[in-house]
């Protein structure tokens, strides 16, 4: 008897994989058999009764299911000759075949399965069962074959299924089951097919399942599993195909997977699984597909590949989207039987070494989104089965082999996002391709017409008749062109000459300005504040720093009141001219500001800008409508409204805030001057802390852990 197993629901990731697609599986004991055995004919007799009981038993159970109903009396006298069910010579029956036949929502509830004594085959893949799986199944103890995959059964996988003994396979894929798998699969030591694969499983492999000497394939993908991959099963010696992808499974490869030299596929892809791959890997003289990608796996490439060289049948290599790193080292030629090599999205650096030419079966080949550098080496024209080819996101350079036209199967060539310069090669054309965000220059074919501008798109020299390029220029026409552009630069560079000029002098030069100048507008005046005030404004607002809207003075200067035109109110802190006049002071003012401009808390009054001029200098920062906490608490009606609560809230913020300096901030900032004087208020009483006069930026690289740094008043 032959059982189907290749019409599973294969991830395209496995497809091709070519497992060997029939399972013999040894014929049943009957109980006519027995008879021959048996010396008296009274006990013979006695058998046939009983065999024939059963029989008739068995008959109703199957009229009775409700599955039959449209049978013609003709076929349905004998049930042994319906197409679904298998008899043994004595009339009993020893299998019940029902794939992607609908049985009804409720009709497994029907099927009195304790009849079948004899039964050893029981296939229900795809036939509308509901429900959780039926207990009676666990009578059937003769069986052989289980299927009940890709049906809407629920539940967790009962116990009772263990006292299925002589169980061989057993598929159970597809069904929306939950739960924990249970360990006492562990005892069903005659499995050798065991498929849980798309269902709700949660909870650990279970180290039992290491018993199970005689399983071929365990394929447990496409669950919630968690844990890491336990050591025994690195005792299934006879397993061919291990299928544990797409889970949550964490922790290291086992090395003992090393023991399991008939392994023919490995599928870990799609888990959180880290470290190295074990050099025992490489012991698996018989693996031919080893799909790892997607998991947090690290160590360098040329170790990596350097495990699977000797491995003459490896075709199907997968480590894409881990963390390797290195270069990929010239042993990669010895992988000659590799058909699909995809290492993409890795951080993957160095050229692509020349002895890539002797994979010559390789088909696919991607080393997407690395940091590969140098040019597409001109051997891989020798690669003659290549078809699908990916080089996007990395740094190659120089230009695209025309040596590729060689390559009579390749399909598709992906090399966006490189520096690739030189034309475009016309052999292309019968392939599809994208050429996007390189250097490419000249024209575009006319016979390119068919193929997607974005194939092209951000190559800036690019051109031609084609949408969304511009026309090629003749020789005279890129004379004069460049006589244009000569002339134009030398303007450009004369006009901001003048610009950083007037920019230098623009205080002097506000009371001559044009009075039709917009406000609001001038991005130039001041430095960083959502290009929304102006210079003017913010004279204007002030009155020139007139004294009615000074709210406070100290040690570096004055402290001013601005209303915007926008409405906005903002903070300005003029400073005294002494310090402007210390040349090193202006750099490490620019630099220092510019850097806290870039904090982002809530509970830190935010810089909005500056401006710099020896004639005025200033800061432009948040509003802080109730001033400092040092001037509320000594101010008696003040204090009793901030009560404890807002005192609390107070404390907590600043406590936010420091947090954020110490441990978020790059370099790390120390205030250094943490007091009721430099914690600010707003109309709600949070806090925000202020003045960082004193603070340091913590370098973690310098020997004192300290830069000098300084800014006054802020
Ligand atoms: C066969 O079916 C017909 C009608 O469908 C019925 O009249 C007849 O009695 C049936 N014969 C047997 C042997 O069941
Ligand atoms: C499973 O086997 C145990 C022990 O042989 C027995 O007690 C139990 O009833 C069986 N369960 C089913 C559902 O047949
Ligand atoms: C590769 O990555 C590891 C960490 O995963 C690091 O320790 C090692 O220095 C890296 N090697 C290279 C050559 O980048
Ligand atoms: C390349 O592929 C062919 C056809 O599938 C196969 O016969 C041959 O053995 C392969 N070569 C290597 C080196 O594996």
């Amino acid at each position: 008897m032959d059982i189907k197993i290749d019409r599973l629901p294969l991830p395209s990731s496995i497809i091709y994989f070519n497992m060997a697609p029939k399972v013999s599986i040894s014929v049943v004991v009957v109980a006519w058999v027995l008879c021959v055995f048996m010396h008296s004919t009274n006990m013979f007799i006695a058998a046939v009764s009983v065999a024939a009981s059963e029989s008739s038993l068995e008959a109703k159970a199957l009229r009775e299911s409700g599955w039959w109903s449209g049978l013609s009396n003709e076929t349905s006298l004998n049930h042994c000759k319906w197409n679904e069910i298998e008899c043994n010579d004595g009339g009993s029956v020893t299998g019940i075949f029902m794939d992607d036949i609908y049985l009804g929502d409720n009709n497994i509830w029907k099927f009195n399965f304790s009849s079948f004594k004899n039964l050893v085959s029981l296939s229900l893949w795809n036939t509308g069962l509901r429900g959780s799986i039926p207990q009676q199944i666990g009578t059937l103890s003769k069986l052989i074959l289980l299927d009940l995959s890709s049906n809407n059964l629920t539940g967790h996988l009962p116990l009772f299924l263990t006292n299925l003994t002589q169980l061989e396979s057993f598929y159970i894929y597809q069904i929306l089951i939950s739960g924990p798998i249970p360990e006492e699969l562990g005892n069903i030591k005659n499995l050798q097919i065991l498929y849980l694969g798309y269902n709700k499983l949660t909870g650990l492999i279970p180290s039992a399942l290491g018993h199970l000497t005689n399983l071929r394939v365990l394929y447990l993908s496409s669950n919630m599993i968690t844990g890491s991959i336990p050591n025994k099963l690195g005792d299934l010696k006879n397993l061919q195909v291990l299928f544990l992808g797409n889970n949550k499974l964490t922790g290291l490869i086992p090395s003992a997977l090393g023991h399991l030299t008939n392994l023919r596929g490995l599928y870990l892809s799609s888990n959180m699984i880290t470290g190295s791959i074990p050099n025992k890997l490489g012991d698996l003289e018989n693996l031919r597909v080893l799909s790892l990608g997607n998991n947090k796996l690290t160590g360098l490439i040329a170790s990596v590949l350097c495990i699977f060289t000797d491995l003459h049948n490896m075709t199907y290599l997968y480590l894409n989207s881990n963390q390797f790193n290195g270069s990929i080292p010239i042993e990669i030629g010895n992988m000659k039987s590799l058909t699909y090599l995809n290492l993409s999205n890795n951080n993957i650096v160095g050229e692509i070494p020349s002895t890539i030419r002797h994979l010559t079966n390789l088909s696919f080949l991607s080393l997407s989104w690395n940091q590969i550098s140098g040019s597409i080496p001109i051997e891989l024209a020798n690669c003659s089965s290549l078809a699908n080819l990916s080089l996007s996101h990395n740094y190659l350079n120089r230009s695209i082999p025309s040596q590729f036209s060689d390559l009579i199967s390749l399909r598709f060539i992906d090399l966006s996002y490189n520096n690739l310069i030189g034309n475009i090669p016309l052999y292309l054309v019968n392939l599809e391709f994208n050429l996007s965000y390189n250097s490419l220059e000249g024209q575009i074919s006319n016979i390119f017409q068919n193929h997607s501008f974005d194939a092209f798109i951000g190559n800036k020299d690019l051109c031609g008749d084609f949408k969304g390029f511009s026309p090629c220029l003749s020789s005279s026409q890129i004379m004069s062109k460049i006589k244009i552009s000569l002339l134009l630069t030398s303007f450009i560079v004369l006009l901001l000459l003048w610009c950083f000029f007037y920019s230098r002098c623009w205080v002097i030069g506000k009371t001559q300005s044009n009075p039709s100048r917009t406000k609001n507008g001038d991005l130039f005046s001041i430095w960083n504040f959502d290009g929304k005030i102006a210079y003017e404004d913010i004279i204007e607002a002030t009155k020139d720093f007139d004294i009615r809207y000074c709210i406070g003075t100290g040690g570096y200067g004055s402290v001013y009141k601005a209303q915007l035109p926008s409405g906005k109110v903002v903070a300005l802190k003029k400073l005294h001219h002494l310090e402007a006049e210390d040349p090193s002071f202006d750099k490490s003012f620019k630099n220092e500001v510019q850097m806290l401009t870039e904090i982002r808390h809530r509970n830190i009054v935010k810089l909005h800008g500056y401006c710099l001029h020896k004639r005025c200098m200033f800061l432009v920062y948040q509003y802080m409508e109730r001033g400092s906490l040092f001037c509320i608490l000594s101010d008696d009606v003040e204090a009793l409204e901030l009560d404890w609560p807002k005192r609390m809230n107070i404390i907590k913020s600043i406590a936010h805030a420091l947090s954020y300096m110490h441990h978020e901030c790059i370099p790390v900032i120390i205030h250094r001057d943490i007091s009721s004087n430099n914690i600010l208020l707003n109309s709600e009483l949070e806090a925000f802390v202020s003045y960082f006069g004193t603070a340091r930026l913590l370098d973690p690289n310098s020997s004192n852990q300290t830069l000098n740094w300084r800014i006054p008043w802020w």
